[in-house]
């Protein structure tokens, strides 16, 4: 992946080479809005013109000369970005998700005038300190910068954009703060745009090996534990699930597994995500119409991965443990059937009703295996599991499922602050109801009704009494809501929560 650098200087920004210097100002009540008195002159001038008065979206550029501007500065070119009123009253992480909004507008701002270099002029915002400033302006940035162009090889002509190789937030004080803020902001963004990257990879590109290889990978830079559980330990360990799943396939599924500890004892979150390669549906064939988008099946695992990329740099204070059930669900002559009868990792049987409800079942031993070995604080597991849920939310939230009000609490706080909003599901014992079987313990699908639930249900089985929480994320994963830092195709989703509830666990943990 490209790496864009970003750094926070203390310079005086008329002084600073860029494609591109920008600021941003805040619209006021009947008046110019306030700024630096670089762009005073322009600024002034534009509003007068009614042209330009700061609301959000708002932008003016100029070509800057020593004429319009007191100095000359050595930027080609100026952007001055409106605000909008960010008041004092608004929500916290309302204000976070306008600075990222204006961020991802920045960055297509330079996508269209092929801008590599910019400098940022960072603002004060009055009712956010400048670290949580810098964090959510380089988050912006950097994923409203996100493009995918690995298969582009032949269309790609020689000037075609390739996105931002420098940034530089300029600032006169706090430098410290904005730096760690800047910092935050850019392992966070980077770990969503390697998660977006992971899922724009095709089935054939990103199988279950290449779950393990870049796991393996991550291990050896950030001194993470990893561990790969191949065919023949399933079978050993019995893991009737994923091993179902993956009968009609040509490639081997794995359980990818990584440990991060910190140096001192802490509390362990587990995190599982669920990593179909591609779900054709297997012996339930899924329509052909959209089939192709199942390569994104994936996403709760490239999610889990991301994160702990981010985990590994930043040194967590908290244990984190990531599996990753991998496989792709195919319909090979040695497919799982619809009737047959499995027996997961701890013990519980299934009748498989539809082969289509396969990331369950590949979940189920991950959750049970993962609770039994690293007996965990928490566990959170994050999937693309039901299209059911897609019905009832859309594409604006993820599905929360819990057995914990605590944890769900504190998802949802760490999604709302990330802009990852989270609503949370019902799941009581009728539903769980819903999926007795008459010949197995529990059958893999219920009625229509409540599909997301009842998913959730058959997942309540494997995990004991451990505070648990599952994330629903069929309708956000891709085509996520329309925002300036999500692009169209996978959203990257999860990662950022995850790091939310990481960064601050220790600050409200469960008990
Ligand atoms: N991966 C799908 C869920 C999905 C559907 C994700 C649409 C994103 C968009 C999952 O494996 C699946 O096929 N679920 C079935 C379950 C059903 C057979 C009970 C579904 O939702 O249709
Ligand atoms: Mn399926
Ligand atoms: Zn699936």
């Amino acid at each position: 992946m490209k790496t864009t650098q970003l750094t926070v200087t203390e310079r005086l920004v008329e002084t600073i080479d860029a494609d591109l210097l920008i600021y941003c100002v805040a619209e006021e009540k009947d008046k110019a809005p306030l700024c630096d008195h670089f762009i005073e002159r322009p600024v002034k001038k534009a509003f007068d013109l009614e042209d330009f008065s700061g609301k959000t979206e708002e932008q003016l550029m100029f070509y800057p000369t020593s004429v319009n501007t007191e100095k000359a500065i050595r930027a080609q070119r100026v952007l001055v970005m409106g605000m909008g009123k960010i008041k004092k009253e608004k929500d916290l992480s309302e204000v976070c998700d306008i600075l990222r909004k204006i961020g991802g507008n920045m960055a297509k701002v330079c996508e269209k005038i092929k801008a590599k270099t910019i400098t940022l002029c960072l603002p004060v915002i009055q009712s956010l300190d400048p670290e949580k400033t810098a964090e959510c302006f380089a988050e912006g940035i950097l994923l409203g910068d996100y493009q995918f162009l690995k298969y582009k090889k032949t269309t790609k002509k020689k000037n075609d954009y390739t996105g931002l190789k420098r940034v530089r937030f300029a600032c006169t004080t706090a430098v410290n703060s904005i730096r760690k803020g800047a910092k935050k902001g850019v392992a966070a963004a980077r770990a969503a745009c390697e998660a977006r990257d992971m899922a724009n990879e095709p089935g054939n590109g990103w199988t279950s090996k290449e779950f393990a290889d870049y796991a393996k990978a991550l291990a050896q830079t950030h001194g993470l534990t990893y561990t790969c559980l191949e065919k023949k330990d399933m079978k050993k360990l019995g893991m009737g699930g994923i091993l179902a799943v993956n009968q009609g396939s040509a490639v081997p599924p794995r359980m990818v597994i990584l440990e991060y500890k910190p140096e001192k004892k802490s509390d362990t979150i587990l995190l599982v995500g669920k990593g179909l390669t591609f779900d054709s549906g297997g012996i339930s064939i899924k329509p052909s119409s959209g089939m192709e988008e199942m390569k994104y099946d994936m996403c709760g695992g490239a999610a889990v991965l991301a994160t702990m990329q981010a985990v590994g740099e930043e040194k967590s204070s908290v244990g984190v443990v990531a599996i990753i059930p991998a496989t792709d669900n195919m319909s090979g002559s040695a497919a799982v059937r619809p009737g047959d009868i499995i027996r997961h990792f701890n013990g519980v049987t299934s009748e498989i009703v539809n082969t289509d409800a396969e990331g369950r079942l590949i979940l189920a031993d991950a959750l049970a295996y993962g609770i039994k070995t690293f007996k965990p604080d928490c566990v959170v597991d994050i999937a693309t599991l039901t299209g059911a849920v897609v019905v009832g939310l859309g594409h604006h939230y993820s599905g929360l499922m819990s057995n914990n009000d605590k944890l769900s609490d504190r998802l949802v706080c760490a999604g709302e602050d990330a802009g990852e909003p989270i609503w949370r599901l019902p799941l009581t014992k009728a539903y769980k109801k819903q999926i007795e079987s008459k010949v197995a313990d529990i059958k893999n699908v219920g009625d229509r009704w409540g599909g997301a639930i009842t998913a959730s249900a058959y997942l309540s089985n494997f995990v004991d009494k451990t505070p648990w929480a599952h994330l629903d994320i069929a309708g956000t994963a891709w085509d996520f809501t329309e925002k300036s830092y999500i692009p169209k195709g996978p959203s990257g989703i999860g990662v950022r929560t995850f790091l939310n509830l990481i960064r601050y666990w220790k600050k409200g943990a469960l008990k």
